[in-house]
């Protein structure tokens, strides 16, 4: 069983809601805290059932799919860790991409990703400032492909917004058909 990690928004949790919008498509539920915890294989259903969770989002920890050894290195010599007592600022960003971009083949795929959009050249700019980790949603049966969590101190709150601007300005994004935007806080 792969690692599989929940985000559970609610009126409790460690991360308190900033902001929260629908950059793309549907919002979700308003919530004022999120939690972020490892699912186990022995999970009692009867806890989802929680009164005051208004929704629960999971998605897997998985292999690498768009990232060549090259890459792999250079993500792995510069990336910080999760959790660091600096990065009391954290983003949840589930996505959504279409059917088309699910229709292609993978080298078509690896082609718009990283030859045309520089995703993976684009981040790697941002690190070791944002922390980050990548959830498969899709194979789940989610309601999105993939839930995007990032970490970061509050003074690099604003080269994550340039980021992200980069980021939805490629072609990559313009398979995107849901993203919604939500910003986190703690102590
Ligand atoms: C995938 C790097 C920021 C959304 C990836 C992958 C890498 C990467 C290497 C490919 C993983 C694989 O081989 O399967 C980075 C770096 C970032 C960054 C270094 C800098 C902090 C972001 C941001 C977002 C994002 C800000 C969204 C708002 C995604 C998504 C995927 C992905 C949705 C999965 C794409 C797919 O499989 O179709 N990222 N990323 N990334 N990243 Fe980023």
């Amino acid at each position: 069983m792969p690692c599989v990690i929940e985000f559970t928004g609610g009126d409790r949790g460690p991360w308190r809601v900033t902001r929260a919008e629908a950059t793309t498509g549907a919002r979700l539920e308003e919530v004022a805290f999120v939690s972020v915890g490892l699912v186990s294989e022995s999970e009692d259903p009867g806890h989802l059932a929680s009164s005051d969770m208004a929704w629960r989002l999971r998605g897997a920890i998985s292999n690498l799919r768009y990232t060549t050894r090259d890459e792999a290195n250079r993500l792995r010599s510069l990336q910080a860790a999760l959790d660091r007592p600096t990065a009391t600022h954290a983003a949840l960003i589930p996505i959504k991409k279409s059917q088309q971009w699910w229709d292609l083949a993978q080298d078509e795929r690896r082609e718009i990703f990283e030859e045309t959009s520089k995703h993976t050249t684009i981040g790697m700019n941002y690190l070791p400032a944002i922390a980050r980790r990548l959830h498969h949603s899709r194979d789940l049966r989610e309601p999105f492909d993939f839930l995007t969590w990032f970490e970061f101190a509050p003074e690099h709150e604003a080269d994550f917004e340039t980021l992200l601007s980069n980021l939805r300005a490629t072609r990559e994004w313009t398979f995107v058909e849901r993203e919604v935007d939500i910003r986190l806080t703690r102590d």
